[in-house]
């Protein structure tokens, strides 16, 4: 045979012609998995020092494979590494490199090792430092929310239920509820990142290999907390991407939610507060405008990070063991959803402490819409009514505020006494926006003394991680 013809692929030796143009752009990937080069390094370091103290590798091939990965990561870093579509991905762009600046010795470091382990490694170790960059965010995000809402627990304004105002309740407190979801999908993110963070090096291509190996060697090498315990689900689950990216559709579908609060609370309608010019832009043609379109964006971004999320699912649903170049189209949803998180995070972190309330507009409306109707049901059960009794007096009460336009607050000691005579002048002060954030002063409540405490609590939380 020809040599000319024959492909000049790392793989190449059983193939007798060259790969279809199309099909080399078709399978490529190092576009984008060239993102894992550092990681590919790592492990192909972790490996080679393995491969020396099993005696595959002897002293001086060590030391050439370790300078030359040197070099190959001193080019990458400063953008001058020449990548090749040719070379298909980062792996074979590294070993080919290394090989051309070592000779020989490159070609050894391949030894015990496949493409579908040093993947999975490599994606795991990227992995877990991106989700220790997003969780740093997501703490600084947090603690801009429990500063803000400390400083807000006498802030008070309408609570919501089916976005009807419902009861009066703290702005601190509203805050502090933003602050649970993030903390839960912190835990999320920990979890995700104990269960990834497993050694995948010496599975090889399925099914181990014959070289005397030493797979805790390489995991602890790598920060690993063990080698991966059965060789064809090392190489073949994805569950982790599948992970990461829940984690990214839950923190989304949250940040989407608090992205639509700020977006109805910065409207003229609302007016309850202000975000800064900087996170806002105008309209080209309507002068008046300042528009959310931060939130809104971070709103919109939920959708994609839901698709990523889709996406994975779908390219692992059904898959036969063991490794399957499927696998390949892990690494974009991966990847856009670790950006899309991170520049969201930052996006809130950097807005969240800066939401100026328009403290007076949001005291009245918490007061509109009879907020403190239940006070009263209460207020009439404390003095020995029966609570549906209670109610259903609270009910006229309201009834008659409707007719004749005004607010419970309002109503005269005689008009409500006309409905229980028990009741006395301390009624009003049940009746106020205060009393009733004040009353419900218990774990979890949103009496201002309580937001303090809760606030304290989360403070504490943030500082012990
Ligand atoms: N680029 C591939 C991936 O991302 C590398 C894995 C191995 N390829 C193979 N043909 N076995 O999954």
């Amino acid at each position: 045979m020809n040599d000319k013809d024959r492909t000049s692929k790392l793989w190449g030796g059983r193939f007798h012609e060259a790969t279809d143009s199309f099909v080399q752009r078709f399978t490529a990937s190092v576009e984008f998995d060239r993102r894992l080069a550092l990681h590919d390094i790592a492990g192909s370091l972790a490996h080679a020092g393995m491969l020396a103290r099993a005696g595959v590798l002897d002293k001086e091939e060590l030391r050439s494979i370790q300078d030359g990965l040197q070099q190959v990561r001193g080019k990458i870093e400063s953008g001058e590494f020449n990548w090749s579509v040719e070379l298909e991905d980062v792996h074979m762009n590294i070993e080919a490199r290394l090989t051309e600046l070592i000779g020989v010795a490159g070609r050894k470091l391949h030894t015990g090792r496949s493409r579908n382990d040093q993947v999975a490694t490599d994606l795991r170790l990227y992995l877990r430092e991106a989700i220790d960059v997003i969780a740093g965010e997501l703490t600084g995000l947090q603690s801009g929310l429990v500063e803000l809402a400390a400083e807000q627990a006498d802030t008070i304004m309408p609570g919501f239920t089916h976005l009807q105002s419902a009861q009066p309740i703290s702005f601190g407190h509203h805050l502090l509820a933003w602050n649970e979801m993030l903390e839960r999908d912190h835990g999320r993110l920990q979890d995700c990142r104990g269960r990834l963070n497993e050694s995948p090096l010496g599975a090889a291509a399925l099914a181990g290999t014959t070289y005397p190996i030493d797979r805790a060697h390489t995991a602890g090498a790598l920060g690993f907390s063990k080698p991966a315990e059965n060789s064809l689900d090392a190489v073949s689950d994805r569950d982790f991407v599948i992970e990461f990216c829940s984690f990214g559709a839950v923190l989304l579908t949250h940040l989407s939610r608090m992205s639509e609060e700020l977006v109805l609370w910065t409207s003229s309608q609302f007016n309850f507060v202000e975000l800064p010019d900087r996170f806002c832009t105008g309209s080209s043609i309507m002068p008046q405008k300042k528009n959310p379109d931060v939130p809104e964006l971070v709103r919109g971004k939920a959708g994609r990070v839901n698709g990523n999320l889709m996406a994975v699912l779908t390219l692992m649903k059904s898959q036969p063991l063991a490794y399957n170049r499927d696998n390949q189209e892990d690494k974009e949803a991966l990847f856009d959803t670790v950006d899309t998180v991170l520049d969201c995070l930052r996006a809130f972190a950097g807005m969240a402490p800066a939401i100026t309330p328009n403290k007076e507009v949001m005291r009245q409306a918490a007061g509109r819409g009879f907020s403190t109707a239940t006070d009263l049901a209460d207020y009439l059960v404390r003095l020995g009514v029966p609570f549906r009794d209670a109610h259903e007096v609270a009910g006229k009460a309201v009834a008659h505020a409707i007719e004749t336009d005004t607010e419970l607050a309002q109503l005269s000691l005689e008009t409500l006494q006309g409905w229980c005579a028990q009741i006395r002048e301390d009624v009003y002060e049940v009746l106020t926006v205060e009393g009733s954030v004040a009353a419900r002063d218990h774990i979890g409540g949103t009496s201002p003394a309580q937001v303090r405490a809760a606030a304290q609590r989360a403070r504490a939380l943030l500082a012990a991680r």
